[in-house]
């Protein structure tokens, strides 16, 4: 069979499918296009994840809600020592590797780069970046011993990323120890349910989420690496939190000292009705309840101490045993959607960049992942020390509050 023939086999089996989808708008132009662009097209539509118009995965059953007591700050101070030692013990022997969740478009602050190329100084630069990698040097410099770090890109945003380390030397860290891998990508869908165009040539995508994590990094071909340098545990990681504590030998030692078979890094709420996911058990397994999700009575109800029965709010910082992560890569992960700013090419031919959100992209999310473990210990740490985040260019966690608890913690800007 020659190209031709292949050619045209490949474009009627995308008609076929994308018509019994109700999607065949998407090739609808493809004769007036040139034979190359008619060929990346065909592709990615052959390519392309169709999950998504399948409604029974964004929605999820959830089960029976139960509080779930953490290692407060007082229990962890009295173990401090303790808990260090055998943190160190484990990062001197290999055992742990740190993954830096960086795939995210970052659309509510607006920068037009990857978000860790934020500048947060003031009058010096330092980037966001900058900031995790000298909290990860802080540890290893202790230590006496290098961590791995993975960092995983999107495809929008990997080139630039690397480029970034490579010009700025990796911010001190060694080259050696870093490995980048790119996430996947799910396509988008209009408010009618139809799959979009970002141009002529192209369907519209978006990274695929912050759960899809530990997929990609089998697809990049990562866990016989971490097989082979008996890495068996991770820290996963927000890229947007400048006060990130990465690797931190407390928390790896507190969760190895509980026999559990992953921790989570959660600070206790500022107030019931704060948005922010809540760990607690769900049908006797580690999960997380987000703060819609809570009943009135379950965002009020109080231990007989006086603090929220609810009260742990998580900060995206999951240590995970590497073997558990390996049995949930059969288990599917739930997609959630959101509704995003996303471009798109019009139906008269022209690219609209919406001012507000005109779409929804899908994400599994990496908190689901918690749900999938046996057991989770939240390890409490305090806001203020460790939990910066920008994700809005102004108002509540943006720039200007993650500059003041820079400050607040002593760092220059
Ligand atoms: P957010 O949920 O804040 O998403 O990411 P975002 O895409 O960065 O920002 P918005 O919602 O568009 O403003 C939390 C963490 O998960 C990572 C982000 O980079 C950040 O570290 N993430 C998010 C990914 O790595 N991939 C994704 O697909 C989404």
């Amino acid at each position: 069979m020659d190209n031709q023939q292949s050619h045209n086999i490949l474009k009627q089996r995308m008609y076929d499918r994308l018509t019994a989808l109700q999607q065949s708008h998407l090739i609808a132009h493809i004769e007036t296009l040139r034979p190359e662009d008619q060929a990346q097209i065909l592709h990615q539509a052959e390519q392309l994840d169709y999950s998504v118009l399948d409604p029974q995965t964004s929605e999820e059953q959830r089960g029976h809600f139960e509080q779930l007591r953490a290692v407060t700050l007082p229990e962890i101070a009295e173990k401090r020592a303790h808990y260090s030692q055998i943190g160190f013990e484990a990062i001197r022997a290999g055992k742990v590797g740190a993954v830096l969740l960086a795939g995210g478009q970052g659309s509510r602050l607006g920068f037009e780069h990857p978000k860790g190329m934020f500048n947060i100084g003031e009058t010096r630069e330092l980037f966001i970046f900058e900031c995790l990698i000298r909290n990860l040097l802080r540890v290893t410099e202790e230590a006496q011993a290098f961590i791995p770090l993975f960092i995983m890109t999107s495809e929008e945003n990997d080139a630039e990323t690397r480029r970034f380390f490579s010009e700025h030397s990796c911010f001190g860290y060694s080259s050696r120890h870093i490995t980048f891998f790119v996430q996947e990508q799910l396509p988008t869908l209009d408010t009618d349910g139809r799959l979009m165009l970002s141009d002529r040539t192209h369907i519209a995508t978006a990274p695929n989420g912050n759960g899809g994590w530990f997929a990609s990094m089998e697809r990049a071909g990562l866990l016989e690496m971490l097989q082979q340098n008996g890495i068996e545990w991770l820290n996963v990681f927000a890229v947007d939190n400048v006060l990130q504590s990465i690797a931190d030998p407390c928390f790896i030692g507190a969760v190895i000292d509980s026999g559990m078979t992953s921790g989570a890094k959660v600070v206790a709420k500022a107030a019931p009705d704060e948005k922010v996911g809540v760990l607690c058990l769900e049908d006797g397994r580690p999960s997380i309840v987000e703060y819609y999700e809570m009943t009135d009575e379950m965002r009020t109800r109080r231990e007989p101490d006086g603090t929220l029965s609810y009260n742990y709010g998580v900060i995206l910082n999951y240590l995970f045993r590497t073997d558990q992560l390996s049995q949930t890569l059969t288990k599917q992960m739930p997609l959630h959607r959101a509704f995003k700013k996303i471009r798109y090419l019009s139906d008269t031919g022209r690219i609209i960049k919406p001012e507000e959100p005109n779409a929804y992209k899908f994400e599994t999310l990496a908190l689901d992942m918690v749900k999938m473990q046996e057991s989770c210990l939240a390890f409490e740490v305090e806001r203020s020390r460790e939990f910066a985040p920008v994700k809005n260019a102004t108002g509540v966690d943006s720039v200007n509050t993650a500059r003041a608890l820079l400050r607040q913690n002593g760092i220059r800007l």
